[in-house]
């Protein structure tokens, strides 16, 4: 069933633009809600936006310990350029030590379990240990990301954390991300410009080929309806896939 407060802001915002979404958000929740980012376009799109509703919006990013350094280079750029401090969330330094101990640092290569268990201690649990003090999130989702992607919701209820999801841009194409980037002349990482348009660990993601998907340089080793890393999950599930 439709939860109340979902149901009653999609009816508000329906036909609205994602800013005028984030304005209606915004007032909704007051100072409890965040967006997290992964410094990528999608993100920058929504800090640029945001910026333009209040002066200081809430922005934090999961650091993972395997980030590439362009990713740095973004959240310095934002402050530069926005004066937003990005909070930056570490994970716990004893799961993180007791994991390589027994795996060894590049376990996510062996199999996709391993794989999901670096990615749950090294984002999913900083992001439900923040998500514990908000009534919202936003993310910067997109249907059209891949196929686990394929029936997001701009405004959906979290079941799993137990709050109200926002995803301003889930309508968007990639061209729309592009077109609005370059007339706001918005921040963005470098890496985009050498064939990354999806950005995670910097041993999880590769530069993708002509005519390849946008995520297709993300967890490459895996499966399309594999590749989640669990911090976005429905009905208790890892993977949501339409096929
Ligand atoms: S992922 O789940 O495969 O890593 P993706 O990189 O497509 O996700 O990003 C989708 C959205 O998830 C981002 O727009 C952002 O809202 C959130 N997100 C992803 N990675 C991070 C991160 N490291 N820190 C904070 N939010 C993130
Ligand atoms: Fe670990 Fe790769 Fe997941 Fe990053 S994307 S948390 S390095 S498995």
């Amino acid at each position: 069933m439709e939860h109340p407060i979902v149901k009653t802001l999609t009816e508000q915002t329906d036909g609205l633009g994602a800013k005028q979404l984030l304005a209606v958000a915004l007032r909704q929740f007051g100072q409890e809600i965040a967006l997290a980012s992964s410094l990528g376009a999608e993100d920058q799109v929504i800090v640029d936006m945001l910026t333009k509703l209040r002066p200081n919006p809430d922005v934090f990013t999961l650091d993972t310990g395997r980030l590439p350094e362009e990713t740095y280079d973004v959240i310095e750029a934002t402050h530069s350029r926005y004066g937003v401090r990005i909070e930056i969330l570490f994970p716990d330094r004893h799961a993180v030590e007791e994991m390589i101990r027994q795996s060894g640092p590049n376990l996510f290569r062996s199999n996709v379990e391993a794989r999901k268990r670096c990615c749950l201690v090294r984002k999913v649990e900083p992001l439900r240990r923040r998500l514990k003090t908000l009534d919202a999130w936003i993310t910067g989702l997109r249907r059209s990301q891949s196929v686990t992607r394929g029936q997001l919701q701009r405004i959906e209820w979290d079941e799993s954390n137990g709050l109200v999801k926002i995803n301003p841009l889930a309508d968007w194409t990639a061209e729309q991300v592009w077109a609005y980037i370059d007339e706001h002349d918005t921040p963005v990482n470098a890496l985009h410009a050498s064939g990354y348009p999806s950005i995670g660990c910097a041993p999880c993601t590769r530069a993708i080929g002509p005519g390849e998907d946008e995520r297709a340089g993300r967890w490459w080793w895996e499966q399309p309806e594999m590749k989640e890393c669990g911090l976005h999950v429905v009905d208790g599930r890892w993977v949501r896939t339409r096929r």
